[in-house]
């Protein structure tokens, strides 16, 4: 099939370039100049592991095309998709001009039957004002289906290619049977499509992503209550999570979750529900759980460092919102640093990969280390934020040694707390108690 993939951020660019992997032809479009440039040239604007070489792969074969004519991209498709950025506005409501124009644009330029999906995370209503925007300008039948993307970035390409179901609103069999036939090769073993109509497609994502959030929150008031009571959370979370009926994902406690859907998907459906004159009370309990625990690593660290952090440096490790990507959007890093930074401490961050997206956001104020070790000598303290693999076994002499005082603030409970305390240093995780 032909298609257009409009967006070639994280969703765009992994939709864009699984579907040229089952012999599609696709072009990915976006406006942004310089993503496209790169991309030409097989340079990646972000770190997905696997990526890289699927677009390599495909663009060879010439099955994967890029460009930032949006126009030209649509007239050549039956199927268009729209795959760009839905941020939130002040209000909390999710930011419609992006998916908006791009909509107007496929109706002013399609050349043909078209199937016009809707990737974007969108409210509820919102394939309706997909309709009426294509609708203003179309020359030709099409047809409006919403196709939430329920990837994890880090882990984007796999749950792509193997995803545990696919949702699809659509209401004619054309966009039915278009839509089955450009899955099937992604649900071969058994795993369910399934359609439904618009309204809850759109609400399905949003569900699947309050679900979530909601059990992280949980986790979290939870683990503060372990705190307090001289229980620990992990296990706790173990003894519960083994209970088939509760399952155990997403049942980490941690420094709160960011990235670039949780924290906006929440909030925009909280705002959903306000404008239907009614209330989720539990997920804004939810988001101000969220809130109060992106402090929690700032306020251990004050208190691992005698109530005061002024003048202290401070060691932070992990930047990205979580393991195996770059992105930074609502880091839980981002606010630790910043109230550190306005404490009067110094920080000196490493990640393995998000340091460049760290430095476009955080300029000089921040020191960035080669190493973990780096970014720990001389340190008052170390704080653990994000847990990627290579925090997991460090070689604890060697932090004692280049540490000025043995200090760990562990946001992911990532070190046995009797290992902790052999080695003698002061440690504080989430939702244990503390080593003082
Ligand atoms: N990132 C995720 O893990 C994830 C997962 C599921 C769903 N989503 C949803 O998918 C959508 C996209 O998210 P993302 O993380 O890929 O965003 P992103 O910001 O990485 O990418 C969006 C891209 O759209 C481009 N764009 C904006 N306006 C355009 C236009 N008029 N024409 C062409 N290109 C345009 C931007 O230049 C950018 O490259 C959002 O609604 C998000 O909520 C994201």
């Amino acid at each position: 099939m032909n298609i257009a993939v409009v967006g070639t951020g994280y969703v765009g660019l992994v939709v864009g370039a699984c579907l040229a992997e089952t012999g599609n032809q696709v072009t990915g479009a976006d406006v942004d100049e310089a993503k496209i440039d790169g991309l030409l040239k097989n340079v990646l604007p972000i770190y997905e592991p696997g990526l890289d070489h699927l677009v390599a792969r495909n663009q060879s074969a010439r099955r994967l095309a890029f460009t930032t004519d949006v126009a030209s991209a649509i007239a050549g498709a039956e199927v268009v998709f729209i795959a760009v950025g839905t941020p939130p506005d002040e209000d909390g409501s999710a930011d419609l001009r992006y998916v908006l124009n791009v909509a107007e644009t496929i109706g002013r330029n399609m050349a043909r039957e078209t199937v016009v999906v809707t990737k974007s995370t969108v409210p509820v209503g919102t394939a309706a004002k997909v309709s009426d925007a294509v609708g203003r300008h179309a020359r030709f039948p099409f047809h409006v289906v919403s196709n939430p993307e329920f990837l994890k970035e880090g882990a984007a390409v796999d749950d792509f290619m193997k995803p545990d179901r696919v949702v699809l609103g659509a209401e004619t069999d054309h966009a039915r049977s278009v839509m089955a036939e450009l899955y099937a090769p992604f649900v071969r073993t058994g795993r369910p499509i399934i359609f439904m109509d618009l309204p809850s497609a759109e609400m399905t994502k949003y569900a699947a992503n309050a679900m979530l959030a909601t059990r992280i929150s949980f986790m979290n008031d939870i683990a503060e209550l372990c705190e307090r009571v001289g229980a620990n959370v992990d296990v706790v979370r173990k003894g519960i999570g083994s209970d088939e009926r509760i399952g155990s994902a997403f049942l980490f406690p941690g420094p709160g979750y960011g990235g670039s859907c949780f924290p906006k998907d929440v909030k925009a459906l909280v705002k959903t529900a306000r404008d239907q004159a009614t209330c989720l009370r539990i997920l804004e309990a939810v988001e101000a759980v969220n809130q109060d625990q992106k402090h929690r690593m700032f306020e251990k660290l004050t208190t691992a460092l005698g109530g005061d952090v002024s003048g202290a440096r401070i060691a932070v490790w992990g930047l990205a919102f979580k393991p195996n990507t770059d992105d930074m959007r609502e880091a839980p890093a981002l606010t630790l640093i910043e109230e550190l930074l306005a404490a009067g401490a110094t920080v000196a961050a490493h990640d393995p990969v998000a340091m460049d997206e760290a430095a476009r956001r955080l300029g000089s104020r921040v020191e960035f280390a080669t190493s973990g070790y780096q970014a720990a000598t001389g340190a008052d303290a170390l704080a653990v934020v994000t847990d990627w693999n290579e925090y997991r076994h460090p070689d604890f002499a060697r932090i004692k040694q280049v540490l000025k005082q043995p200090i760990i603030v562990d946001g992911r409970n990532l070190y046995p707390l009797h290992r902790m305390t052999e080695l003698g240093f002061k440690y504080y995780s989430i939702g244990r108690r503390a080593i003082a």
